[in-house]
């Protein structure tokens, strides 16, 4: 579908777009008509993905650490395809290790891109936006940004402090009047490269896949994981006119884990 989409007319730049949940949703706006921008660092896998998507799909090189990287990815999404009118911060890590055996090195490292990474993207969004048609930005949080386990503490840090970044700048875009909404997502655990390390880690420790597999369903009421096109779905409502009277929220795409 190109023309008459939800997103026909809408640009969009997707961190972490070359993997899991940011792919499926960058594929996903590709079929409601939107011109997308896939940032990320994993440059051949995020190109193939882009050329994949056809012509109203373009990869740039992004590093979500690095205002520099974030101005040239706005820059060259704009001088591509024009005016940005939505932005989805999907590039994430999650390295579990508990509070005794993490290092603050490794605890910086998960916030900087988790947490300083979406800021950053906040932030470029929110100039660009105002200055274009308005917008939305949709950040991706975490269930266990809500709930945490022994083995996240950086995770958990990182994902509720995007929980509450997304309810601040919703508010500071509604006291001014810019009309750009924003909102966040909490996935359960969605099968991507993130749960497959996962996987690989309670293989490595003795499990069988399907016990580690087993073990994250078993967490969610719905007793599965979840699809990356499921969290692409709710990313894709909160961005689009159908949400308009939705900004400062975040929805859960769990199967009832946070019930
Ligand atoms: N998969 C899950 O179960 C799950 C659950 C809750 C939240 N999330 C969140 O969803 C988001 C997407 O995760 P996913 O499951 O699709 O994982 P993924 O590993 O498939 O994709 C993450 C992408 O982020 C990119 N990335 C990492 N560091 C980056 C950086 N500094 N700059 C730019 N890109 C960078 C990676 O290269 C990768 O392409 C993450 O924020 C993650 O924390 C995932």
């Amino acid at each position: 579908m190109s023309e008459g989409g939800r997103f026909t007319g809408k640009v969009v730049l997707i961190s972490g777009g070359a993997s899991g949940i940011g792919a499926a949703a960058a594929a996903l706006f590709v079929a409601e008509g939107a011109r997308v921008v896939l940032g990320d660092l994993q440059i051949e896998k995020g190109a193939a993905l882009a050329a994949s998507l056809g012509e109203r799909a373009l990869f740039v090189s992004l590093d979500v650490t690095s205002e520099a990287s974030w101005r040239a990815a706005v820059a060259q999404s704009q001088a591509k395809f024009g005016p940005l009118t939505t932005v989805v911060n999907s590039a994430g890590i999650s390295v579990p290790a508990s509070i005794e055996d993490e290092t603050l090195e490794g605890f910086r490292r998960t916030l900087s891109i988790n947490l300083d990474g979406t800021f950053l993207g906040c932030k470029v969004a929110v100039e660009a936006l105002k200055s274009g048609k308005g917008g939305a930005i949709v950040n991706i949080a975490s269930t266990l940004g809500a709930r945490s386990g022994a083995i996240f503490p950086a995770y958990s840090a990182s994902k509720g402090g995007v929980r509450l970044l997304t309810r601040s700048v919703a508010l500071h875009c509604a006291a001014r009047g810019y009309d750009i909404r924003v909102n966040a997502i909490l996935p359960g655990a969605i099968h991507t490269e993130m749960v497959e390390g996962y996987i690989a880690a309670g293989q490595a420790a003795g499990a069988t896949r399907e016990q580690v597999i087993e073990g994250f369903a078993s967490g969610h009421p719905l007793k599965r994981l979840g699809r990356p096109q499921e969290a692409a779905a709710a990313i894709l409502f909160l961005a689009s006119d159908e949400a308009a009277f939705i900004t400062g929220a975040d929805l859960p795409v769990d199967g009832g884990f946070l019930a």
